[in-house]
């Protein structure tokens, strides 16, 4: 047997000045089926983390509350460890970059860039805030764009042009701390010489394992070539002070990164097993990766590179890339209600659910991915109650009850079950390859395998027969030995209904191997559901406590003009006809009586309403909506109603004297 592979992983380290979101759930998630994967394999992986703590942003925040950053950021950091952690995200240590290891570790890299001369001093120009004493990040100076004049654009690009400059390019730039005009004024900063590093980076992107998306990347920065790096800030800064200065702090993406060997130094001070420089040192045994976003690769794939390269330390093996969470097609927002809280999402429904619709869209490139919520339910239930749990809940009562949970000593068709045990290696090589999508495919295809065995065999015919017991228990086995690879492929996605599975199952672990040896005349358990079906209307509270857990002030309203609205053509109409629709459990199909027209309108509101108590509403319908093809014909309109949904929607209605075919003013 192959001997374990010694692997060290890390997730970006978030700021902790906001909450958990679905957002930072694609990466933890990606990352904790990834190393339980490696675990379950029998590799020695270990997986820490941290809180980003430092930077103006925190320290503002913390000013703004009246409370100080080592508050704010452990309030949020205790934040972090719950709502991952209630995900099933198992670091094996989560430590902050406001420690004392990460101090120690970053000075010690200063030191060393400066002996070798990577480090120098020059002397920059910058906006100042009087008022507040501070000098000014690009992104707390606001101003007119000086080429498209867009009004209130970020001191270093414009979101209306991109194009980029400095903040004193801009026009009427005021600082966003206290309101007032920067000034321009001088200070002195420490710059790592980046434009030095060329040849060694490039030798790294080739020893690397880096993929394709990354290297093109690289590429494309080694074309327009490297920039010394401006690694200081000045007081007041929230950060680590530099050593021989008064009033000037690491930048916080110098320590950052160093959150990662800071994380494990602290873990290794508690496990005798580990030592740090068979990790981090040149030489070193261990492969090392990074899973990030995608808008952080310049710090990953150049910056952090070149810092370890200079200062006596390893480089990483690989840095994996992910793209952003898109919900419904669209950036998150506050007030659709798709900036959805992590906690929120644990009120309302089971996390195994969205590791697993993570995992059936990861993969690995920087592909932006879709948090489609109806697409969401329908793959959960599908996938995971009507093909997976099924097999089990097929297979199990009768075991329990006719066989005392006994197992027979045989399966009944080895040749099926070989199907199973050879997709391992396959299976293993997409999980390998951060391929998770590929792996949910094939762990799904024999599911279907599954399904269709015992379909064709049906147990519940055959237990009515005496003479055919002895086959009831044979096609039970082979069903719930067809269960247990499956849920062994899974465990790393779903680990909790895994865990279940196997305590029903009667076994203390679980090793990937063990997918392919079946489990043959042992005793199960009580078999006890191991999921229920996610319901629509969980979804739709989820969304509106998203929505109710906003303040105004803070959302990011995206404000449409009075001429979008005015687009829209909202009409009266009295409802002459409502029936349901055959093979669609929420809808009603209306016919609605439009003043110069009749239109048919498929409406999600069969819980709330029974169809002949509509008849005779007027209700609001948006008339000029593209119509839409629907698989029971087309809906022609939108009608207006307000709620969470399920039973809580409730038809906006229009009072006596409204007539079909008015419009809404
Ligand atoms: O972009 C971010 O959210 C950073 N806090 C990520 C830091 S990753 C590492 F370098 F620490
Ligand atoms: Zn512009």
């Amino acid at each position: 047997m192959s001997q374990p592979r010694k692997i060290l992983v890390t997730s970006a380290l978030p700021y902790v000045n906001g909450s958990p979101h679905m957002g930072h759930l694609v990466e933890y998630i990606q990352t904790d089926i990834w190393v339980r994967f490696q675990k379950l394999r029998g590799h020695d992986c270990i997986y820490v983390c941290a809180s980003d703590a430092h930077g103006t942003p925190i320290m503002l925040k913390a000013r703004e509350l009246g409370i100080s950053p080592e508050a704010l950021t452990e309030g949020y950091t205790a934040e972090f460890v719950n709502d991952f952690a209630d995900f099933g995200i198992e670091f094996d240590n989560f430590h902050t970059t406001h420690s004392s290891e990460n101090e120690a570790l970053v000075c010690e890299m200063f030191a060393a860039l400066r002996n070798t001369g990577d480090i120098y001093t020059k002397t920059i120009e910058q906006a100042y805030d009087e008022k507040e004493g501070m000098f000014l990040p690009d992104r707390f100076v606001r101003g007119t764009c000086p080429f498209c004049k867009a009004e209130d654009q970020y001191g270093d690009a414009c979101e209306n042009c991109s194009k980029t400059y400095t903040p004193a390019d801009l026009i009427d730039p005021v600082s966003v701390v206290s309101g007032t005009p920067p000034v321009t004024r001088e200070s002195e900063h420490y710059f790592f010489k980046l434009s030095e590093y060329g040849d060694r980076l490039r030798q790294w992107m080739s020893d690397a394992t880096l993929d394709r998306n990354v290297v093109a990347k690289l590429e494309e920065w080694f074309e327009s070539g490297l920039q010394d790096w401006d690694i200081s800030r000045d007081a007041p800064y929230f950060g680590f002070r530099i050593p021989g200065t008064e009033d000037k702090f690491f930048y916080v993406w110098l320590d950052a990164p160093v959150g990662y060997p800071a994380s494990f130094r602290n873990l290794c001070d508690r496990r005798d097993d580990l030592d740090f420089d068979s990790y981090w040192r040149p030489g070193s045994d261990a492969e090392l990766y990074h899973f990030i976003g995608k808008d952080i690769m310049y710090f990953h794939t150049l910056f952090w590179p070149a810092v370890l390269q200079g200062s006596g330390f390893r480089t990483p093996t690989s840095v994996f890339a992910h793209g952003f969470l898109t919900v419904d097609g669209q950036k998150m927002s506050k007030s659709r209600g798709t900036f959805i809280k992590a906690r929120t999402y644990l009120d309302n429904l089971d996390p195994n659910f969205l590791r697993y619709y993570y995992a059936a869209k990861l993969g690995p490139t920087i592909e932006d991915i879709d948090l489609n919520l109806e697409d969401f339910v329908a793959r959960v239930n599908s996938d995971l109650i009507g093909k997976l749990i099924n097999i089990a809940s097929r297979c199990a009562g009768f075991v329990s009850k006719r066989f005392d949970g006994k197992l027979s000593a045989s399966l009944p068709d080895a040749s099926l079950f070989a199907d199973f045990a050879d997709a391992s290696d396959a299976i293993a090589a997409h999980y390998e390859r951060r391929e998770f999508s590929k792996a949910m495919r094939l762990v799904m295809a024999l599911a279907d395998k599954a399904n269709r065995y015992i379909d064709d065999n049906k147990p519940w015919v055959m237990i009515k027969d005496d003479a055919r017991l002895n086959d009831v228990q044979l096609v039970c086995t082979q069903g719930l030995n067809m269960f247990r690879s499956l849920m062994i492929f899974l465990s790393p996605v779903i680990p909790v209904v895994a865990d279940k599975a196997r305590e029903f199952l009667d076994e203390d672990s679980w090793h990937w191997r063990d997918a392919s040896a079946p489990l043959l005349g042992t005793t199960v358990r009580k078999f006890k559901p191991l999921l229920t079906r996610v319901e629509t209307a969980q979804v739709d509270r989820m969304v509106e406590q998203s929505k109710e857990s906003t303040p105004v002030s803070e959302t990011e309203e995206e404000f449409i003009s009075i001429e979008d609205f005015m687009k829209v053509d909202l009409r009266i109409a009295r409802i002459e006809n409502a029936e349901p629709v055959d093979g669609a459990d929420k809808l009603l199909a209306l016919t609605l009586d439009m003043g110069d027209s009749h239109r048919q309108v498929f409406a999600g509101i069969k819980a709330a309403y029974d169809p002949e108590n509509l008849v005779g509403r007027h209700v609001i319908v948006v008339a000029n909506l593209t119509p839409r093809k629907m698989r029971f014909g087309v809906s022609e309109g939108m009608v207006l109603a307000a709620g969470p949904g399920g039973e809580e929607i409730f038809l906006l209605s229009a009072d006596d004297g409204a007539k079909p075919g008015m419009r809404v003013k």
